[in-house]
């Protein structure tokens, strides 16, 4: 018998994956999608489990997909966010990493505004998987798992097409493990942003590189565009929002120079009349609710496979 493909009792980054176990992770979560259209919208799968939700950053979306995945699985959850836990009074990492062990958790998904942070709290804890919900900079694994599976499902593939990602690319942990995933898909990735907003070294994030939004979507299949992360420094490497907006906003008249079934996107939440337009945002070329949607089941494909590898989980699949 042949290997399983997902062995991992882990989600740190897409950096680890291969092409393969992504791929295994979307068609885990196509099986996960129709879930949401049931009138009952639940599967006992991690009936029995419990997971903890850590969250040290503000989130909404993030936070309330994977509530929401977990619930669906019939898993029990709780959440710690910093304001009015132990986490905002000092507490070392170690120390909650200590206090959790200790209550026996199967799963535990970080948020933090440190990179790798993820990854010691998944050293220290050996009986509980540990997913990376966002380390600072650094990665978003589930967010790059959610938008490869979103272009899948309307493309039909993420193979050979031509996907251009736009924004604060120095502040953004979305570009980072998007590069990663869809260029290990096969994807033809371009990045972009204003040379304030770019690394020091953007070829090393493993894309071309661009320093305007209409080289970057020159018929682009997708235009990706990110949050100006005003509360990573952002606001000081652009003169206004108004002049951000004229040159790296995407409008509808900017969008023509993509391709005419070009997909946008946006991983939320939107600075609207900053990064992009009103009316690109609502418009038809638009998929940003599709990839909300599909983050819970992309987050319900996670949890069953990191379960599944951690034993016990009771195995049914919807
Ligand atoms: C992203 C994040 O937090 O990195 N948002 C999200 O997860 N929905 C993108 C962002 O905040 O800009």
């Amino acid at each position: 018998m042949s290997e399983p493909v997902w062995q991992r009792g882990d989600l740190l980054g897409v950096a680890e994956l291969s092409a393969a176990e992504i791929l295994h992770v979307l068609d885990t979560a196509e099986s996960f999608v129709e879930v949401a259209a049931r009138p009952i919208k639940k599967v006992p799968t991690l009936r029995g489990k419990t997971v903890v939700n850590l969250f040290f950053e503000p989130s909404t979306r993030t936070s309330s997909s994977f509530e929401i995945a977990e619930k669906r699985l019939s898993a029990d959850n709780i959440n710690f966010s910093t304001s009015g836990s132990s986490l905002s009074k000092g507490e070392t990492l170690l120390d909650t990493a200590r206090n959790l062990e200790a209550m026996a958790p199967d799963i535990v998904v970080i948020r933090h505004a440190h990179p790798r942070v993820p990854h010691a709290l998944a050293e220290r804890l050996d009986s509980a998987g540990v997913i990376n919900a966002g380390d600072g900079a650094h990665e978003h694994p589930t967010q790059a798992l959610l938008d490869a599976f979103t272009i899948r499902r309307r493309k039909g593939r993420v193979e050979g097409l031509k996907v251009a990602i736009v924004g604060d690319v120095a502040h953004s942990r979305v570009v980072r493990s998007n590069v990663l995933c869809l260029t290990k898909l096969g994807a033809d990735v371009t990045v972009a942003g204003p040379r304030t907003m770019m690394p020091e070294e953007p070829e090393a994030l493993g894309a071309r590189v661009a320093y305007s939004l209409e080289e970057a979507i020159e018929g682009a299949d997708v235009a990706m565009m990110l949050r100006v992360q005003l509360e990573r420094q952002a606001r000081a490497s652009f003169p206004s929002e108004r002049e951000y907006f004229d040159f790296f906003g995407l409008t509808a008249e900017r969008l023509r120079g993509a391709a005419d079934d070009a997909l946008v996107m946006h991983p939320g939440p939107m600075n609207r009349g900053i990064e992009i337009a009103s009316d690109v945002a609502d418009g038809p070329w638009s998929v940003i609710l599709e990839q909300v949607a599909n983050g819970v089941a992309v987050r319900m494909a996670v949890l069953y496979l990191l379960a599944g590898v951690r034993g016990g989980a009771d195995g049914t699949a919807p």
